[in-house]
């Protein structure tokens, strides 16, 4: 089977992971992040963008990936939406810019990618679409307004785009504490900006986080599966 995938934030962590799983299953993997990672082989392609300037980025896509989609008959395609930023802070300090690049990495670019694949898909190609989730987006942890909005955003975006669309499988997947840049950065904050901070060090000190290729092994399941449903949401482990 000839399949291609597009992986947001391939640089490090999860995304990372599951390019590697992706790659050893033989998918072609078409990378975005702001730093170039390296992977082994020749099915690798990294488009070094900023999803945060969303015109650029979409453009940018938009050429290269359509490209790439138009090269051959794919029967199928994989999206996953894993690239986020998850800044920390109280409501009454957030800052509008910094909430629009928020936005844009988590919710709108996003968006716009399950759009972009479903409309430039190979004709007969298999759709499958994974936003990795996060307990944020049902549950406010103050401090995290900005993350958890744009988590629930996603999360209700391929909601709707699996209510759409009828021969589409979307996973919304939360991966669980994960130790990755993004979790250290997490027990790094203020505990008076994110009190949630304290229960996180404690999972590091008792040696709770999972690797990376933990959650990556359930991506790439669900890509690689036979069958799909339209819309599955599950938490690693349940
Ligand atoms: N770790 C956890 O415990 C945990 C728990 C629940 C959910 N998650 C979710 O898991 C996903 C992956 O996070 P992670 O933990 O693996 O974090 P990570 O190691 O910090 O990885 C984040 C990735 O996103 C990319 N990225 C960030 N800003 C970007 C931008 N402006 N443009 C392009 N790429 C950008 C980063 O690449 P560059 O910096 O090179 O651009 C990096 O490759 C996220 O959706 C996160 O919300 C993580």
């Amino acid at each position: 089977m000839t399949r291609l995938a597009l992986v947001t934030g391939t640089s490090s962590g999860i995304g990372a992971a599951v390019a590697r799983q992706l790659l050893e299953h033989g998918w072609q993997v078409v990378g975005v992040a702001r730093r170039t990672p390296k992977f082994p082989g020749a099915n690798y392609q990294h488009l070094a963008l900023d999803l945060a300037d969303v015109s650029g980025a979409a453009a940018a896509i938009e050429r290269q990936m359509g490209a790439r989609l138009a090269e051959r008959a794919w029967e199928r395609v994989g999206l996953v939406n894993n690239a986020a930023l998850a800044p920390a802070g109280r409501v009454q300090k957030l800052e509008a810019a910094e909430l629009e690049r928020a936005y844009a990495v988590n919710a709108v670019m996003p968006l716009w990618l399950m759009g972009f694949v479903l409309r430039r898909r190979p004709e007969g190609a298999e759709v499958r679409v994974v936003n990795i989730s996060s307990g944020a987006a049902q549950r406010p942890f103050p401090g995290l307004a900005t993350y958890c909005s744009t988590k629930a955003a996603l999360r209700m975006a391929g909601m709707v785009v699996a209510a759409e669309v009828e021969d589409v499988g979307v996973f919304s997947y939360e991966p669980g504490v994960v130790d990755t840049e993004m979790q250290r950065a997490t027990r790094e904050m203020p505990l008076e900006e994110f009190p949630w901070g304290a229960t996180f060090r404690q999972y590091h000190t008792e040696g709770r986080l999972a690797a990376p290729e933990l959650p990556a092994a359930d991506i790439v399941e669900f890509l690689t599966a036979d069958g799909a449903e339209r819309f599955v949401e599950r938490r690693r482990g349940a």
